[in-house]
């Protein structure tokens, strides 16, 4: 059998994508991982699609001079502006086909909420694959841009996320949703926020989890080898600025799902 143990590549803006390398690393505990955070440029959502794509490029192109075998757009915003599948010769997983998959799958009345960035909802990526796998659902999009800075911030659990999510989603109050597609890699960690907003029978969708069934399947069917051997036991985090903030939270975030130790460096990638 072949086995491959180089790393696979993760990028996003900043926190957010750790909620799915989280979800890889607690799934594939054989796998090496290296991840991106480029804290520098952050946020991603509400900048132009051709930004967008210029730093996804160079954060693709960090990633594979760390000779990664395979790259996971962790982020959105990203997501929307690279549609390629594969990017100098390694596979490359977006989070946007995985996440519009799992929610046509699991809504039951078709009525699907969309939460992400500007950018996101401005580039209607969702929809238009929502819409191409199950036509008859309805999609309802809404950008709930300071999410991103609650999260950075580490307001996981607080009242005045309560709040601003009470705001942002109190247009979805009378669309019987019961899918809600959390768009952007940050929100999941607002998860309980943004769950009050909503019936407890709505299923909120994650793309950590989304992609991890994915390439579970792509490592069953040998589309990307899988490391046969041991995984090493640090775990590399590269941001293109210096953060203790984020260092912390990053530690905080990834240790119930891990026993890896985080190894933190500052890099540029351009
Ligand atoms: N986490 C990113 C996403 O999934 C975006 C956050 C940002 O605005 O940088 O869209």
């Amino acid at each position: 059998m072949t086995t491959d143990a180089r790393p696979i590549g993760v990028f996003d803006s900043g926190i957010g994508g750790l909620t799915v390398l989280r979800e890889l690393v607690a799934r594939f505990p054989n796998e090496n991982f290296v991840y991106l955070g480029d804290t520098a440029r952050l946020p991603y959502g509400s900048k132009s699609a051709p930004t967008v794509r210029k730093y996804s490029e160079q954060n693709m192109k960090f990633l594979v001079s760390k000779n990664v075998k395979a790259i996971v757009v962790a982020c959105n915003t990203a997501s929307t502006q690279v549609a390629e599948t594969s990017f100098e010769g390694r596979p490359v997983y977006n989070v946007i086909d995985p996440g519009s998959l799992l929610a046509t799958q699991k809504t039951k009345n078709k009525n699907i909420a969309v939460l992400a960035t500007r950018a996101t909802i401005k580039a209607n990526t969702y929809e238009n694959k929502i819409k191409s796998l199950l036509p008859s659902s309805s999609v309802f999009s809404v950008p709930c841009p300071l999410f991103v800075s609650l999260a950075e911030e580490g307001w996981h659990n607080d009242p005045i996320t309560d709040q601003v999510a009470s705001r942002y989603l109190s247009e979805l109050k009378d669309k019987n949703i019961d899918t809600v597609v959390l768009g952007c890699t940050h929100y999941p960690l607002l998860k309980s926020s943004i769950q009050k907003n909503f019936s407890s029978g709505t299923t909120l969708i994650d793309s950590g989890e989304a992609i991890a069934q994915i390439m579970s399947d792509d490592f069953k069917s040998g589309t990307i080898a899988a490391n046969t051997g041991v995984a090493n036991s640090d775990l590399l985090i590269y941001l293109t600025d210096t953060g203790p903030q984020f260092e912390s939270l990053a530690v905080k975030l990834l240790s119930d799902y891990t026993t890896k130790k985080i190894k933190f460096e500052t890099v540029a990638v351009i």
